[in-house]
């Protein structure tokens, strides 16, 4: 049995991106593993949301993973600003955490170039807190898209920095985990990069999006002019849609679509149509529950105070022995 750590920052709803690269593995861990699986809202902090967003976004988060299949009984759920410990161990961390190797970090540099007017310390030191979140409960997967590799590579560097220096063998090496495959990216609906739901709104289909919304968001996704040579090579654009097809809809489907697409028959306006359609059937389920859920405050309540008492347990222990081993001790 392995323990597993991750956690996803409340900025917004979950999209299919946040889905099939972090929370499906979730829900395939939360059976055979110690899992404990958090709400990011420290971090969030470095973008400055008023206390009401942050509040809703919370909110949104813990629905989403709740109407996603997360079972509160079987994984840890908390929210981390309900372990402070986490805060005490950031502290510590940054102690041995070296401003050369903390801006050479690509999601800091891509931040500069973002939010130039807010370059804060807690952005500088995104990743000494992802490293408490994770070895607090001494983790070793870390089930996260493969935007967070160099994240864990630093936990990996902040946990052996430790075991050095205090002549231990304390903190494991956590490694980015998915679930029987390589990390995962999905592509957005604009041609480019991955779905985010940073960039704009009509990129990602969101996992509360209504069918009337996934089927706009979906017609008017970008592709190109159609290929003009049996099996031409696809464009960027193309081979996102075939990509998102490959993740909701049947083999039998994505096969149909190859051919067309390698015989010069393809109309994307229906594949378009069967892929919203596809989507729409994946999320129904989810957006069902987001609704009952949200109507639940007692649900909800109980679940984050369960939570937070089984994380303290974990989290308490570890810096108890870590300031044991850094040298804060009784007289
Ligand atoms: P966003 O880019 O929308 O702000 P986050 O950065 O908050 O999403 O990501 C939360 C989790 O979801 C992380 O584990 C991240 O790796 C994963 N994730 C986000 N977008 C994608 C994507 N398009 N493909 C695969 N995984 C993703
Ligand atoms: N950095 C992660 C993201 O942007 C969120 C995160 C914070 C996280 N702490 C973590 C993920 C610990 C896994 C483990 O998605």
């Amino acid at each position: 049995m392995e323990i597993v750590v991750s956690g996803i920052r409340p900025t917004g709803n979950l999209h299919l991106g946040n889905y099939f690269g972090a929370i499906r593995n979730f829900i395939k861990m939360q059976h055979e593993n110690l899992c404990y699986f958090f709400i990011a809202d420290y971090h969030s902090l470095t973008t400055h949301p008023t206390p009401a967003d942050l509040h809703g976004n919370v909110k949104s988060v813990l629905v989403d993973y709740l109407a996603s299949g997360l079972d509160p009984e079987k994984a840890v759920l908390y929210i981390q600003s309900d372990l402070p410990e986490t805060a005490e161990l950031y502290l510590l961390l940054n102690m041995n955490a070296y401003l050369g190797e903390l801006e050479r970090v690509s999601s800091f540099k891509e931040k500069i170039r973002r939010q130039p007017e807010n370059i804060n310390a807690g952005l500088l030191t995104y990743p000494t807190l992802m490293a408490a979140d994770i070895i607090i409960h001494k983790a070793t997967k870390v089930p996260v898209g493969k935007d967070q590799e160099q994240h864990l590579e630093m936990t990996r560097t902040f946990s052996n920095r430790f075991n050095r220096m205090y002549h231990v063998e304390y903190f494991p090496e956590p490694v980015a985990y998915n679930f029987g495959e390589q990390l995962t990216k999905i592509p957005g609906l604009d041609g480019t990069g991955k779905m985010s739901k940073s960039d704009n709104e009509n990129n990602a289909i969101f996992l509360g999006d209504t069918p009337e919304a996934i089927r706009k968001k979906v017609m008017r996704a970008v592709s190109d002019a159609g290929p003009t040579q049996p099996n031409q090579p696809k464009s960027e654009p193309v081979e996102n849609l075939f990509t998102l097809l490959n993740v909701v809809s049947n083999n039998d489907t994505v096969q149909h679509f190859e051919e067309l697409y390698n015989n010069c028959q393809i109309r994307y306006g229906d594949l378009k149509k069967q892929l919203a359609e596809d989507m729409i059937i994946f999320t129904a389920p989810i957006r069902e529950r987001i609704a009952q859920l949200n109507a639940d405050n007692d649900y909800l309540r109980k679940v984050v105070k369960l939570g937070a008492e089984k994380a303290h347990e974990s989290a308490s222990k570890t810096i108890k022995e870590v300031r044991e081993i850094i040298g804060f001790r009784n007289f």
